[in-house]
Parts: C-alpha cells; structure tokens; sequence
C-alpha cells in the first residue's frame, strides 16, 4: 500500500489540462469494437479502468493501440465480437462491468465479466433485469460478479430506471441496437449523463430524446467515430475546490468538458458563491468543452437537491469538504446512490474527513456538514478505502488544512488519474 504525505499549500496557482473525460474514454472504446473501421481519439484518459476497457474490447477481438494520449480501435463490426474463452477482467471499472454486457447481448455466444474485489460487491441486478426483458440470457452471483451474458435475438424495450444511472442507461440503449422490430427506449427518473447518446448520434445512430427519455433505434452499423476527447471535469474537480479554497490562488483549467449533465458540482459552487468563469466555449465530438478560471472565494452553504445528484454524483465526496469550509449547514438528500460506489462514499466521506476535524452528520441518502470558513487542522491519517475519489478528497484535504495529511493506499488513484500527485505538485505553492 502506498502511502503519501500532502503538505499545506498556501495557495494554487497556474494552468492544468485534465486527463480525458473516463466516462467518455471508455464508450469511445467500446463503440469504437462495434463500429466498422477505424477509430481513432485524441485525448484519450490513460487509466487503469480505461486501460481495463482496451483489454477487454482486445480480447473480444477488436483491435486496441494506447499509446500515450491517443487511441486507435479497429472496429470488429456491430456483431463481430467472439467470446476470449476466458473471463473478461473489469479491474475496479464499474462502467465497464455495467455498459458492456448492453453489446454483449447482441453477440453470438457466451461471455463472462469478472472485477476486482470492490467491484464485485457493486450491484449488477440493475443492468441484468432489463437485459433479461429485452430477451438475453443474464445470469449473476447473487446480483453481483462474476456476471455471465449469453447473446441471442433481443426485442426492444420501454425502460423506466429504478435510479438515475447513465450505466444502466447506456447499458439498455446499446443493446436497443440490436433489439429489432422498434426503438428502445429509457425513462429516467433524473437526467444523468448522456455521452453515450451523443456519442450514438455521432456515430450515425438513429436516437431521439425527450425530457426524462431517450430511445434508440436498431441499426445495421456504426459509423467509425475520430476525435478528441473533452478533459475530465471530474478529474479537474479536486484543483477548482482547492483553487476556491485556499486564498490567494488563481486557477486555469484548459479544454474541460462542461458536458451539463457532468457539471452540477459547478452550478452548486456558484450558488456558494463561487467565482468560476468560462471562456473559448467550443464543442468536440459532439460534447461542450470550455476553458475555466478559478479564483479563491468565500463560500456559503448550499443544498444539494435529490434531481442534482446524477449531475455531480463523483463530486460529492469533494463537496463534504467545500462544504466544510463554507459559512452555515450544507445538505446533501437523495444520494442513496454513493453507497454502491467504489466504496460506501457515505461512510467513507465521513471517515476521510473526521481526522482533519470536519464533522459530517451521515443519514441514509446523504449527509449534513456544519460549515466553518476556516483552515481545518489536519495532521491525521486517512485510508483512501482502494476509493479513487477518496483519495483525492484527502489529497485536497491536506492541501487545504493547517497540518497536512497522510493517505494511506494513495495508488487508488490511479483507477482514473494516474498523474494526480505530480499534477497537484505542480500547481501548488508552498
Ligand atoms: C458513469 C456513471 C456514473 C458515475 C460513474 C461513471 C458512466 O455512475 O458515478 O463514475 O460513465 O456512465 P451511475 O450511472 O451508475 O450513477
């Protein structure tokens, strides 16, 4: 387990360009393995679940080259995939476990996903009921991996999503692909996400969208698909909260995508009273991308709202400790969700910060911080739990407070942002 130190900084000055957006990356991946021809990204986010992706897709007989930030795919056609005779590793890539087996459906034969440890306790029933309607053979442990997907015939569905998901979403669309006879459709109770129907239109798929709604029509074939990659805003979102936070910094964050069914984290940190402004507004394979700046603010409190959640559901972690520093209480409802992420981010939110002295009250679907505007202490340990996200809450955490903090299992972040630590080096003046 690797352990880091993150010292105070007293302020975060300078440019950042954010790794490729994940969510992205890997639907550039997996359209790419169905698409005929070749695709080709820029900006793609090298990571160990986007690295998990191109695995994947290889074994199933697509062709992959990373090599640095660029991805080539040599498409195997929209039923060309073939079981690897082996299981398919997930690693800790959620979005992989749960948007694949959506393609899989549509192949012959019969094919086995296996994740880490994490990742095996993370639920699956929300992507094998619908896929089961719609006619594919679906077999789980118990509601989590290993997860088997046997291909055959799928008819179309109306879907109405138990939860906000732009996993399960994505998952049901790409199978519409292959379900004949009429278009699949997806009700969701809060928008989430949509890269993947952009990224279908794009591809020269037929998909309409309403409020609440989005359905897609079976196709004969994808478009091969080229281009670049928007920046992660939630890779970027732990420098905006340590520019906002610590005085004196000044922060430019280039090329990110503001994709708003991504970027709640930004509309909740201008109501704090945030001072984020966008400039060069321009859009790249089909998505919004900005260049932001970032100045230190004083902050107030904020609710977050249960229809907000899906827009800043990674973000949340990180708002617990905006929250902390801002005047008054700060309420988070209806993100019963973060408890079937790479951890229990109710209790892991809470864990991380109690040794820097922030308080956060947990309740079933959220939680409630008592904000003081004011450098926490620090000098504690934190366990990023093998949570990405939690460690680079504690990384921030650190930054911000008067003593600095340890963070135990610190590689985790490498799951989405493996130059994290040398980036956060190089904006921060100590
Ligand atoms: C993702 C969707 C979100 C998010 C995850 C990535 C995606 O999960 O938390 O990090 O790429 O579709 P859910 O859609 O399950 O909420």
């Amino acid at each position: 387990m690797s352990i880091v130190e993150v010292e105070p900084a007293v302020s975060l000055r300078g440019d950042v360009a954010p790794p490729g957006d994940k969510s992205i990356s890997h639907r550039a991946l997996l359209l790419g393995a169905i698409a005929d021809g070749e695709s080709e990204f820029e900006g793609f986010g090298v990571s160990e679940d986007t690295l998990a992706t191109a695995g994947a897709v290889q074994d199933l007989g697509a062709g992959v080259v990373v090599e640095s930030d660029r991805a080539q795919v040599s498409g195997a056609g929209l039923r060309g995939l073939r079981p690897p005779g082996r299981p398919i590793d997930c690693g800790n890539a959620g979005t992989l476990m749960r948007i694949l087996p959506g393609i899989l459906a549509g192949q012959e034969g019969r094919f086995e996903l296996v994740g880490d440890e994490s990742l095996s306790r993370r639920p699956l029933d929300r992507v094998a009921e619908p896929l089961r309607q719609m006619g594919a053979v679906v077999e789980t442990s118990d509601g989590h991996a290993p997860l088997v997907v046997e291909g055959g015939p799928l008819e179309p569905i109306r879907y109405e999503l138990p939860v906000a998901s732009a996993q399960v979403k994505s998952c049901v669309l790409l199978a519409g692909l292959y379900a004949s006879g009429g278009p699949t459709a997806v009700v969701e109770p809060f928008p989430s996400r949509d890269h993947t129907e952009r990224m279908l239109e794009v591809a020269g798929a037929r998909v309409r969208r309403k409020a609440g709604e989005a359905s897609v029509w079976p196709v004969e074939g994808l478009r091969a698909l080229s281009g670049r990659i928007p920046g992660d805003f939630s890779a970027a979102a732990p420098f905006i909260a340590a520019a906002l936070l610590l005085p004196g910094s000044s922060l430019r964050v280039h090329g990110v995508g503001i994709n708003p069914t991504r970027t709640g984290f930004l509309a909740v940190l201008e109501r704090m009273g945030a001072r984020i402004s966008h400039f060069k507004r321009r859009r790249e394979g089909g998505e919004p991308v900005a260049d932001l700046e970032v100045e230190a603010s004083e902050l107030v409190a904020a609710e977050v709202r249960p229809q907000e959640v899906p827009a800043l559901i990674d973000e949340l972690p990180l708002f617990a400790l905006v929250a902390g520093m801002a005047r008054g209480e700060s309420v988070v409802r209806g993100a019963t969700e973060l408890r079937v992420k790479e951890s229990d981010r109710i209790k892991t939110v809470k864990e991380a910060l109690r040794p820097l002295g922030i308080r956060i009250e947990t309740t079933h679907d959220g939680y409630r911080v008592r904000g003081v505007p004011t450098r926490p202490k620090g000098g504690g340990v934190v366990n990023a739990a093998g949570d990405h996200r939690i460690a680079m809450l504690a990384a921030i955490a650190g930054l911000v407070s008067r003593e600095g903090v340890r963070i135990e299992g610190a590689e985790a972040v490498a799951v989405s942002f493996p130059d994290f630590f040398a980036m956060l080096d190089s904006l921060a003046v100590r």
